[in-house]
């Protein structure tokens, strides 16, 4: 089952407190974000990948994008001011297509299984994200003091990729922008008109590049993919 993929860049990444966009840091001499973009144009399944950037980083994208030969980028469409403004403006942008991935420009460490057991999934019941479970145990509380203690059976860590039908995800984002509703992933877009979200379970690997100590953690699962 093949796909589109739609990749979110236009953030600043302020929490990784560089001087730069996040995604341009290097790992062993390479972009963060080309480390994801290679995991797309090495999957046969992917047809085309889109990208949601900032205007005035089109240039230093593109020509890393020429560089590692990245064939698959078939359009850049404009970020917004949150991520899922930067969604929807790929989404809208993209030809309509069978199945859409939706995958942080930021998680480079995506493994090819998940990918594949996602599309399926999407394809066959509308929708499905990448999650794995929580492993600290998790509490609620107010003003310091513990309220709850969380059944931890049911909580699961949510990543991306997540996989849609393009019709439903497309019309779960444009009544999302219409209400004026915020959702912090793509799936809570898609819970909010009633369709059900599936769950894929993904690896622990599969990290965000988020604050500065994640650089290291990137650095030593690179280091033990070369062993
Ligand atoms: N993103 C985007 N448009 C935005 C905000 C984020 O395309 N308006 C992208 C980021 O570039 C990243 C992904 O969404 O690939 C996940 O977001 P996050 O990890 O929060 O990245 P930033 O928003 O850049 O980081 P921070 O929140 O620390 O500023
Ligand atoms: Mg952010």
């Amino acid at each position: 089952m093949n796909y589109t993929v739609v990749l979110p860049a236009a953030g600043s990444g302020k929490r990784m407190k560089a001087d730069k966009n996040k995604l341009l840091l290097e790992l062993f001499g390479k972009p963060i974000f080309v480390y994801t973009l290679e995991v797309f144009q090495n999957d046969p399944a992917c047809d085309a990948i889109w990208l949601a950037i900032k205007e005035e980083e089109r240039g230093v994208i593109e020509s890393y994008v020429a560089k590692y030969g990245i064939t698959k980028v078939k359009g850049y469409a404009q970020g917004g001011m949150e991520r899922q403004d930067s969604v929807r403006a790929c989404l809208e942008a993209i030809p309509p297509c069978g199945v859409v991935l939706v995958h942080d420009a930021a998680r480079p460490f995506i493994a090819s299984r998940v990918i594949a057991s996602l599309v399926e999934e999407a394809a066959h019941k509308g929708a499905a994200i990448a999650a794995v479970p929580v492993k600290d145990t998790i509490k609620k509380a107010a003003g310091g003091i513990i309220t709850e203690t969380v059944d931890r059976n049911q909580l699961w860590m949510i990543q991306t990729p997540q996989a849609f039908t393009y019709e439903l995800l497309l019309k779960a984002a444009q009544s999302a922008n219409e209400a004026g509703f915020i959702g912090t992933d793509e799936a809570m877009l898609v819970e909010r008109i009633g369709h059900p979200v599936h769950i894929v379970e993904s690896t622990y690997e599969n990290v965000k590049m988020t604050t500065p100590e994640d650089l290291i953690y990137g650095k030593a699962i690179l280091e033990s993919r070369t062993q």
